[in-house]
């Protein structure tokens, strides 16, 4: 399979690259990336990367971020770096990708566990994590020639996190997990599934 996975040297999409990069055909792309460079915050960028690549079989995105702040912290421009990175660019990723992909292409996601556990400071990620599981229970009924659009929710990541103290109620799960969660995206024909590992 030729699959992009976006955000190919962060803790998720690092692991991801790697394993995939074994059996298909990879490109992986960042903001700094010298070969592949997106910025999902930037529709144009987006577009520009996705006519420089072949039609794809698959498109991970593993970026995207928000404001880690209080409820009381937090002022109507801190959500908007959320919903302009980690929900609009990922929606508009969707938008895109769809018209530069093969029949019964797959394209996933990252939302987390945040969507419905609570953790302090995390309410603007609570917000979009909710927002794009609403989103692709709905745009994967509406996606034609087959597409499959599905998201995986994450734990937080053994590593990133201290493995023995839980967040948002459960202890960290291990990257290798997660990475196996991504691949059955990938292989399965289910789509508008939102696939939890926590
Ligand atoms: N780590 C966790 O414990 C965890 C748990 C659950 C969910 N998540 C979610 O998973 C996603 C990835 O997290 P992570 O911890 O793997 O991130 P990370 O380690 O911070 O890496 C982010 C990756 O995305 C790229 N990137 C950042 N902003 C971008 C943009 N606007 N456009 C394109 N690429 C961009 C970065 O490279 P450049 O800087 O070069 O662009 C890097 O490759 C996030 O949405 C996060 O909320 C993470």
């Amino acid at each position: 399979m030729k699959i992009l996975i976006i955000g190919s040297t962060g803790t998720i999409g690092k692991s991801i690259y790697e394993s995939l990069q074994e059996h298909h055909q990879v490109y992986g792309a960042h903001r700094n990336s010298p070969s592949y460079p997106i910025d999902i915050t930037n529709q144009e960028s987006i577009r520009q990367l996705f006519e420089k690549l072949p039609k794809l079989d698959a498109v991970i995105n593993a970026a995207g971020t928000a404001s880690w702040k209080s409820l009381y912290d937090l002022k109507e421009e801190d959500y908007y770096l959320g919903i302009k990175s980690k929900l609009m660019g990922q929606v508009n990723l969707v938008h895109i990708a769809k018209d530069y992909m093969n029949d019964h292409g797959s394209i996933t996601l990252t939302t987390g566990i945040l969507a419905e556990h609570y953790e302090p400071n995390a309410v603007a990620l609570s917000l979009v994590n909710g927002a794009i599981h609403s989103f692709v229970n709905a745009a994967s009924k509406e996606l034609n020639r087959g597409i499959r659009l599905n998201t995986v929710a994450p734990g937080a990541i053994s590593g990133d996190f201290p493995k023995d103290k839980k967040f948002a109620g459960y202890f960290p799960v291990e990257i290798e997990d997660v990475v196996k969660i991504y691949e059955y995206s990938l292989n399965t024909t289910n789509s508008g599934q939102i696939l939890k590992i926590y």
